[in-house]
């Protein structure tokens, strides 16, 4: 097989740079967000096939073979999973990939003199092992086989402050020494403080971790690049490290809450570790026929959708509800918390994904100071993004989030199934409210009852 020009190469290797650029730009918004993931895939693609013509390859069946074996186990996966489960399948394939560019790091270590090489090596083999791991334990957390919250053993942080010494010391052994003893050590080390550092995370910080541990995989797949003399897996590994350092950190200041308290806050007692226990003070209920006149008989309503009408899959009801009551003339707008359901931007791909316009969705910024002249707030499937303890109790796990100040509207309906809690599993003052009633049932079908009711006023 003749080979690319190197030429060639650098001009394709900058092709799937700038495709991966475009892709980060697409993303930024639920508009293009589908057509950003095709021009990464693209350029993951056109990266792909460059390396199998640009570089005399050893063991290419064997190399096809795990191609194909990785590609059989993740496209079944990924067409199947829930989008409520898209964190655990993003965790998966992050920890993956950091385990991955381990491997890959282990593999150079026999062929390589050069120091500061070999200080990429054991960068990427300690940074991607901590990946490996750490995603591993968030996966587990967030399918809730294991507590997902947090999980806490007397000295641990001391365990963890000699796991990571150890590390750094295997890390320079490595470097040092052609033993093979030092990178094994590294590797077990390297796994025990990702196992150590997301043990003491749980509840709603979960996700976030997810976040930060992709941006770990991001900086080990860089310094792979340094390992292996490849331009375009340093500029990929840098783009991924930097968004999801970014990502990361919008997501815990939409929480307001600090990175380094999501980490380390259990230690000091102050994680999202609620309880899941429900409330048996006396709410008041209503009917799909009454919501459905207050809605009906509105001139301004916002529906704020959460995590339960992701799980319901209610978007198309809901999406059909609103379209009836603009035909009424009533003026509806959705109000989005940006960390409604349980990833970032997922009510914006849920209603997108019900055609609902985006005009129509409201920035909590934009849509706090409206609902002082709502009639009707609906929240559907909503909790934790509209609980004043945020603002209230200072002990409180969400204490310091902003929310959606449902509680100045004129009248509030919640759709749920029961009194239990959100995710950060405490309870929540404006369900007791005496403007706020509560509609009980699964989301979508409440939806469907009360659209009906609508139809028939
Ligand atoms: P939650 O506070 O989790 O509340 C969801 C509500 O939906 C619950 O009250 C639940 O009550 C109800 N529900 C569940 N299934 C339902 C169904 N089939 N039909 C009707 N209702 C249903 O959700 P939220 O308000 O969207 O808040 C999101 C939470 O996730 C926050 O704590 C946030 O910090 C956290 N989080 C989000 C992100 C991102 S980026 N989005 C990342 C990390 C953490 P019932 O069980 O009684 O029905």
């Amino acid at each position: 097989m003749s080979l690319l020009a190197p030429e060639w190469t650098a001009l394709l290797y900058l092709l799937a740079a700038v495709c991966f650029i475009l892709a980060l730009k697409g993303l930024s918004s639920p508009k293009h967000a589908r057509r950003g993931n095709l021009i990464g895939s693209l350029g993951a693609l056109v990266a792909v096939v460059t390396v199998f013509f640009s570089i005399k390859l050893e063991n290419i069946p064997l190399i096809l073979a795990a191609i194909a074996v990785g590609s059989a186990i993740a496209v079944p996966i990924a067409r199947k999973v829930k989008m409520t489960q898209m964190p655990q399948l993003v965790g998966g394939f992050n920890g993956v990939g950091g385990g991955a560019a381990a491997l890959v790091a282990v593999l150079e270590l026999g062929h390589n003199d050069d120091l500061w090489v070999r200080i990429a090596i054991v960068f990427t083999m300690l940074v991607g092992a901590v990946s490996f791991s750490g995603s591993a334990v968030t996966v587990l957390k967030l399918q809730e086989l294991i507590t997902t919250r947090p999980i806490l053993f007397p000295g641990l942080p001391v365990v963890m402050s000699v796991a990571v010494l150890a590390a750094v010391g295997a890390a320079v052994m490595t470097v040092i020494d052609g033993s093979w003893v030092w990178p094994v050590a590294l590797l077990v080390l390297g796994l025990l403080v990702g196992i150590f550092l997301v043990l003491p995370v749980g509840g709603a910080d979960v996700p976030i971790v997810i976040s930060l541990l992709n941006a770990f995989t991001g900086i080990a797949v860089g310094a792979s690049g340094i390992v292996l003399g490849n331009v375009l897996l340093l500029v990929a590994g840098t783009l991924v490290g930097a968004s999801g350092t970014i990502l990361t950190m919008a997501m815990a200041a939409a929480m307001g809450r600090g990175v380094t308290g999501i980490m380390f806050g259990a230690f000091k007692g102050g994680s999202t570790a609620g309880s899941t226990t429900q409330s048996d003070r006396p709410v008041r209920s209503s009917s799909a026929e009454d919501v459905a006149v207050q809605l009906g008989y509105a001139q301004n309503v916002v529906i704020v959708p959460g995590y339960g009408l992701a799980v319901a899959q209610g978007q198309h009801t809901i999406a059909e509800l609103a379209t009836a009551l603009e035909a009424r003339g009533v003026h509806v707008v959705f109000g989005i918390h940006p960390v409604a359901g349980r990833m970032p931007g997922h009510m914006n791909v849920l209603l997108a994904e019900a055609n609902v316009p985006y005009e129509s969705l409201k920035e909590l910024d934009e849509i706090n100071p409206e609902f002082k002249n709502t009639d009707v707030v609906l929240v559907v499937g909503a909790n934790d993004v509209v609980n004043p303890a945020a603002k209230s109790t200072p002990g409180s796990p969400i204490y310091g989030m902003p929310i959606l100040e449902v509680g100045d509207a004129n009248q509030i309906v919640f759709l749920k199934r029961s009194m239990r809690p959100g995710f950060a599993g405490i309870e929540n003052e404006i369900l007791f409210d005496p403007k706020t009633e509560l509609l009980f049932g699964d989301a979508k079908e409440s939806l469907s009852k009360v659209l009906s009711a609508v139809k028939a006023l």
